[in-house]
């Protein structure tokens, strides 16, 4: 079946999506994915321009462009009042803008902790606190926190961005323990190596190196994790949360 403009009738319609970084990369897969399941999508990004550039490429209609630094409370605080509005409900959050700021430990500079840890694990702590408030009221939600497998893992040179991804995931948990009896949900995605910006940086030599540990042979795709992004938002995974699913070919097992 081919999806239309407009006429997109999937599990996620009536529903609001807020994806943060959804201009590029992963987050804009995660647009696609919500939007293509009939979800209008608040597209987040720090650019007011290129994120309602990106809405208005969505499948299906209705989605608008917010800007928003997430790593600025301020900025947060004014957010989800102005999408609360513009929609008039909002049922599922993904927290995925992030950042790296990568440096062995004993290089590792304050401001290098601060930058990180207030964009990938502060920013998401300060959505959550915000969109909880209304999904509590209307009894239904759905909150997706984008981790990463160096959450889980570790990795030499990330110990500011590990200790944010590992962070995500005790929030998620306790997020979920606290929310779930209002019917809101709260599971995080672990990526493996998903070909974007992010990872375009490494040589050919570290990629191809790198796929020797991958099980399926490949790098992901933002489409991979796009894919569970929408079945995490959808009726299929309403009895689970808490969880953390690992999308990464098998490198982690
Ligand atoms: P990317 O660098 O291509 O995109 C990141 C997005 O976050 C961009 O849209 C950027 O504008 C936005 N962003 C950054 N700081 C922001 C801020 N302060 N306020 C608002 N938006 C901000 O990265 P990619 O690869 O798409 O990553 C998305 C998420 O997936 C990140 O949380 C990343 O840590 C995570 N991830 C990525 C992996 C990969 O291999 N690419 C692996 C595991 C996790």
């Amino acid at each position: 079946m081919t999806e239309s403009k407009t006429m997109l009738g999937g599990e996620l319609a009536g529903q609001v999506a807020l994806v943060t970084g959804g201009t590029r990369g992963i987050g804009r897969a995660i647009a696609e994915a919500l939007a293509a399941g009939g979800a209008r999508v608040a597209v987040v990004g720090r650019s007011a321009e290129r994120a309602a550039a990106v809405a208005a490429e969505l499948p299906g209609s209705g989605h608008q462009g917010f800007a928003c630094d997430v790593a600025d409370p301020d900025s947060i605080a004014a957010l989800v009042p102005a999408v609360e509005e513009a929609f008039g409900s909002l049922d599922i959050l993904v927290n995925n803008a992030g950042i790296t700021e990568d440096n062995l430990l004993m290089r590792l500079r304050d401001e290098d902790w601060d930058r990180v840890l207030d964009t990938n694990l502060k920013g998401a702590f300060l959505l959550i606190r915000a969109v909880s408030k209304g999904m509590m009221r209307r009894r239904h939600g759905r909150i997706i926190n984008i981790s990463s497998v160096v959450g889980l893992t570790g990795n030499k040179g990330q110990v500011n961005y590990a200790a944010s991804k590992a962070g995500l995931i005790g929030m998620t948990k306790a997020v979920a323990k606290e929310l779930a009896s209002r019917n809101i949900l709260c599971n995080a995605v672990a990526p493996g190596f998903i070909e974007t910006d992010m990872t375009a940086a490494m040589t050919e030599e570290a990629q191809s190196a790198l796929k020797g540990q991958i099980p399926v042979g490949r790098l992901g795709k933002p489409e991979d994790i796009g894919a569970v992004v929408r079945f995490l938002a959808g009726p299929g995974a309403s009895y689970i949360t808490g969880q953390v699913i690992v999308v990464d070919g098998g490198m982690v097992m």
